[in-house]
């Protein structure tokens, strides 16, 4: 079974791109059915649009979160969403949200979490002097940033590194681990045990038939 995709996103959408790349090219079970925007102009929309996806912007001014949410929620169901993504959604996820898709929402973060939550995670990372920092996939719950995590990749600070550098070396990493995680959880291999998330190996889910 393919699972259907939603993504949010606010901003450049290159998670989404490679998300959209990884399920074109067979590497996932899985199609993004439908992308949303808060913000009209945001480069996402256009992403969506040339790949011929259904690409909406709605508009949050004037509204309450939950109103926002409604609509957001509502949309996503209209496409029959299984997995919602978020990927450089610029807003905290409410209780609308929370509850319509509980354990279905998932957020990738520039940063091993739960170091630097928050935004500008790598600037904070260079500013602090780590000399490791990476990427974080994880679920979202109601807390920013703080969800039980699904994977991590690990990017080394360089001497030489600035924020920008620093970023954009994370954010290749962050291309291979979203699809990664997202692969996972179509295959159904993702247990979770409280805050942990336990990743079953490939054969555990075809002897679940899954
Ligand atoms: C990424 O760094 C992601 O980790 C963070 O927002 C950024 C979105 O970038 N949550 P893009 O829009 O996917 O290019």
């Amino acid at each position: 079974m393919t699972l259907r995709i939603g993504v949010l996103a606010s901003g450049r959408g290159t998670n989404l791109q490679a998300i959209l790349d990884a399920a074109a090219g067979g590497l996932l079970p899985a199609q993004v059915v439908v992308v949303i925007s808060d913000r009209a102009e945001a480069p996402a929309l256009g992403i969506a649009k040339a790949r011929n996806v259904p690409a909406f912007f709605i508009d949050p001014r004037g509204l309450d979160r939950a109103t926002f949410e409604l609509q957001l929620a509502d949309c996503l169901d209209r496409h029959r969403v299984d997995l919602v993504c978020l990927a450089g959604f610029m807003r905290v996820v409410g209780k609308v949200m929370l509850e319509r898709f509980e354990s279905r929402i998932l957020n990738i973060h520039p940063s091993l979490l739960p170091a630097f939550p928050g935004l500008d995670a790598q600037r904070q990372a260079w500013e602090h002097g780590v000399k490791i920092t990476g990427c974080t996939v994880h679920f979202v719950d109601r807390g920013v940033d703080t969800g039980p995590i699904i994977l991590q990749r690990a990017v080394p600070v360089l001497d030489e590194d600035t924020p920008d550098t620093l970023a954009a070396r994370i954010l290749k990493a962050e291309h291979l681990a979203y699809p990664e995680a997202i692969r996972l959880f179509a295959e159904g291999r993702l247990v979770r045990e409280g805050r942990r998330v336990r990743v079953l190996p490939p054969e555990a889910c075809r002897e679940r038939n899954l």
